[in-house]
């Protein structure tokens, strides 16, 4: 499907990234059905965007009048059958293999044939997705960074059957987003996982093997390489249980120790320290998730 006739982008999956995804699509100017089995999810997305919307108005960057446009154009859909009126849908649930294959056969059942099918994945197989669908060369990653609506990447992900076609869509459609595409293949972690990864994990086992302390560790980052974040604050915003998911599926997809999680995260893990999400991590947060 080409570009020109993309008009509505389905998003499935309301919550952090689902919900930039959407607000990202409907701020330029695609219509966007918004799909969670949750409906209570839903609304919270609604009010989410809601609030990041008039932040842009309050700082003078968005008029008035766009907001509003902006969010009439966002529709809850409650039921996956919705998509037979997307052009070009975006996946992005939790990052479990199971659910996101139901996903993908569900999507393939309900979306027009030719439709492109895009999960926003960070790690697990496109290829893997696509044999879920009769779509195969219609599947494609395209994994957007936290926090979508200010982060310029979409890490466009190549699998074992996708079609040049797909991979020239999907990348028209990040510019059309305002993002930049960058192409990977289907290897675990792609690009983006298999650099951060390995850094984040070598920062915890830094702390874990005492060679420094929280602080220094992610001063080093920061102050010594410019990083916005150091990598243990940076392991706290993206969750400490998504860090260890995705090392897991570096250390069995490529069957090399060099990617072991650090024992230090597997017990934070276990004792519910997942970051700012949970109220604790290697920093502690306020309710909103703001750092105490
Ligand atoms: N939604 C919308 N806008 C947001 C936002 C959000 N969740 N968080 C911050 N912003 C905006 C702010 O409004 C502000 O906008 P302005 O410049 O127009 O005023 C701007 O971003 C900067 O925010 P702040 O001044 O509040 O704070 P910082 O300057 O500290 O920036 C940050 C916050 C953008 C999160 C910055 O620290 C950063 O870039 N950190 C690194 C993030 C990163 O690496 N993300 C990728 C994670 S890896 C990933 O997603 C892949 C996955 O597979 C693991």
């Amino acid at each position: 499907m080409e570009r020109k006739t993309l008009r509505t982008i389905g998003v499935v999956g309301s919550g952090q990234m689902g919900r930039g995804i959407a607000q990202v699509a409907a701020q330029s100017g695609f219509d966007v059905l918004l799909h969670d089995q949750d409906t209570t999810a839903l609304d919270r997305a609604r009010t989410f965007i809601d609030s990041s919307l008039k932040r842009l108005v309050e700082k003078g960057k968005l008029p008035e009048r766009v907001r509003a446009e902006t969010l009439a154009r966002i529709r809850a859909a409650a039921e996956p059958e919705a998509f037979s009126a997307a052009d070009f849908v975006i996946e992005a649930v939790s990052e479990n293999l199971a659910i996101k294959t139901r996903v993908f056969a569900a999507l393939d059942a309900a979306c027009r044939a030719g439709v492109i099918l895009a999960s926003n994945t960070s790690s697990l197989s496109i290829t893997k997705l696509a044999s879920a669908t009769r779509r195969p060369d219609r599947v494609i990653g395209m994994h957007f960074m936290n926090p979508v609506p200010v982060m310029e990447l979409v890490e466009i992900v190549a699998g074992q059957s996708t079609s040049p076609g797909t991979l020239e869509s999907a990348r028209d459609l990040a510019k059309a987003l305002g993002r930049t595409p960058v192409t990977a293949q289907d290897y675990p972690g792609f690009i983006s996982n298999r650099v951060l990864m390995p850094m984040i994990n070598e920062a915890i086992f830094a702390l874990y093997e005492g060679v420094g302390g929280r602080d220094d560790i992610d001063a080093v980052l920061r102050l010594g390489m410019r990083h916005p974040m150091g990598p243990l604050a940076l392991a706290d915003f993206i969750g400490l249980d998504t860090c260890l998911a995705i090392l897991e599926i570096l250390h069995q997809g490529f069957g090399d120790p060099k990617y072991r999680p650090c024992p230090l995260l597997r017990r934070m893990v276990d004792a519910g320290q997942l970051g700012r999400k949970s109220g604790r991590g290697f920093y502690e947060y306020g309710p909103e998730g703001t750092p105490r």
